[in-house]
């Protein structure tokens, strides 16, 4: 028997879930899934299976924290299989043993119970994605594990040929549809709070083919990258960590919103004697939109926030926690000239207003010009209330469209008392135009503690889903979806 979860784990519908289940064929509410749809949507899910016992306990622990479970919904000829597991990471099987919660705060190491000192502390949470018919769950503090993509039993820690010596990979590689490689990188390369980075290419079979070393300016979370067809690009956060801070007890990161904003950018393959780091005002940017060459110089899109991204659950660095109802987000463009002779950044430019996070592209225009985005979105007028009178905390509560050509703006609200998950987009088939697809995404009933998963014709977004389907069971808020199209699946072929 457990001990009860702390009450900031044990309110709403994002109390922890903790069951391993499949459910074959998800009920109808409304409408019919499209039957050309054939593939497997999957979502990391931060779900803890034992109560933290550290204290203080920090809201990043509480939000990111958790054991990592991976979500995938199987949709074919018209139906959708439901399985969600957790990914038997070390630590899942040392609290396992334990029947305890071992491990203390959010990338602290010396939170720990001494009995686990110096094991894999990894949750695999944060993202899942497919790379050389291998299904990997990652988060950036560790290697990410493979998991069966049919029975999402986990495999065991995805090192190929044993080659990545980083201590840490990223949960936002990048990858050329023109050949299949996946770029990515460690940052914290070389332990928690270092300033190394490891930047590694694998081929499409998966072997790793390059690998360079070099360090960043600061000590930066570097949630996510960009790629193009010649450079390779990591955008610094102004979040930074510290050892003496962890080792007395501090907080992982802390927010400081005085420092530059800094962008690295190696040539693809490059060495670390190549890499520049252009630096402009300070920006707090997130998460990667895409990348492209034109007339010679990079284009980088990406979200960025007007104050502390992450003023929920990180402080600045005095300590002071932010108000995240009062940060709103814009899509950015830089324009970076490789071989110019500064590296001081001036092009920046407003792509949209955007008021949300997580965007998605057809994958097919990844590192090359593109028009399209789709993104969950806050409507901040159409917020709601619990019982007790107080605003139910929502990332998303619609689904939108965004031509960047136009300027043209689609939106899908998900209706009152409904909040969303990250969806997916993916194109309808692949000769279809870049904004002919779907999305598909979990929504929540928060007042209800139930769930729905929901699709939608991008094409006709704001006349509402084409199928909307209930989940038996409620399901935690997970953090990145991704979709995996059937054929690459080798079990499926
Ligand atoms: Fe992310």
């Amino acid at each position: 028997m457990t001990k009860p979860f702390p009450a900031a784990l044990a309110e709403g519908i994002d109390e922890p879930c903790r069951f391993d289940i499949e459910v074959a064929d998800l009920e109808l509410i409304e409408g019919e899934v499209p039957t050309d749809i054939d593939g497997l949507f999957v979502q990391a899910v931060p779900d803890p299976m034992y109560p933290p016992e550290v204290a203080p306990l920090w809201p990043m622990t509480v939000a990111a924290g958790g054991d990592g479970a991976v979500r995938a919904f199987r949709i074919k000829d018209g139906c959708v299989d439901f399985k969600t597991r957790h990914v038997r990471t070390q630590r899942y099987l040392l609290e396992q043993a334990a029947r305890r919660s071992l491990f203390g705060n959010y990338r602290d190491p010396f939170s720990d119970d001494p009995s686990v000192a110096g094991q894999d502390r990894t949750t695999a949470n944060t993202a899942v994605y497919m790379h050389a018919g291998r299904l990997l769950a990652s988060k950036e503090d560790g290697l990410p594990y493979e998991i069966d993509p049919v029975t999402l039993e986990t495999k065991g820690v995805w090192n190929p040929g044993g080659k990545i010596t980083s201590k840490t990979f990223t949960a936002h590689p990048k990858w050329d549809p023109a050949n299949g490689e996946m770029h990515g990188f460690g940052y914290a390369a070389r332990g928690e709070t270092t300033r190394d980075l490891a930047y590694y290419v694998f081929d499409a079979d998966g072997e790793m083919v390059h690998e360079a070393w070099f360090e960043a300016p600061y000590a930066a979370m570097i949630h996510d990258c960009a790629l193009t067809e010649h450079y390779m690009l990591f955008p610094l956060m102004p979040l930074t960590t510290d050892l003496e801070r962890l080792k007395a007890g501090g907080q992982h990161w802390v927010y400081d919103p005085d420092l530059p904003t800094v962008i690295g950018v190696i040539p693809r393959k490059g060495r670390a004697d190549q890499v520049r780091w252009f630096h402009a005002p300070p920006t707090f940017t997130g998460h990667t939109i895409n990348a492209f060459e034109e007339d010679g110089r990079i284009v980088f899109d990406a979200y960025e926030c007007d104050g502390n991204g992450f003023a929920a659950v990180m402080p600045d660095k005095h300590g002071r926690m932010g108000d995240p109802s009062k940060v709103t987000t814009r899509a950015m463009r830089w324009r970076i000239d490789y071989h110019a002779p500064s590296e001081e950044l001036t092009e920046h430019q407003v792509l949209a207003v955007a008021d949300g996070e997580g965007p998605h592209i057809d994958p097919r225009r990844l590192c090359q010009s593109y028009r399209h985005v789709f993104a969950p979105t806050l409507n901040r007028s159409r917020l709601i209330t619990d019982r007790n009178g107080r605003v139910v905390p929502v990332f998303f509560n619609q689904l939108t469209h965004f031509d960047l050509t136009t300027g043209h703006r689609e939106d899908w609200y998900a209706g009152e008392g409904a909040t969303l998950q990250d969806p997916v987009y993916f194109p309808r088939s692949a000769t279809a135009d870049e904004d002919d697809g779907y999305l598909i995404v979990v929504l929540n009933r928060p007042l209800e503690k139930s769930n729905e998963l929901v699709i939608l014709e991008t094409r006709r977004l704001a006349a509402g889903p084409v199928a909307r389907l209930k989940l038996p069971v409620r399901l935690r808020l997970g953090i990145h979806s991704n979709w995996i199209d059937g054929s690459l699946i080798p079990a499926w072929r």
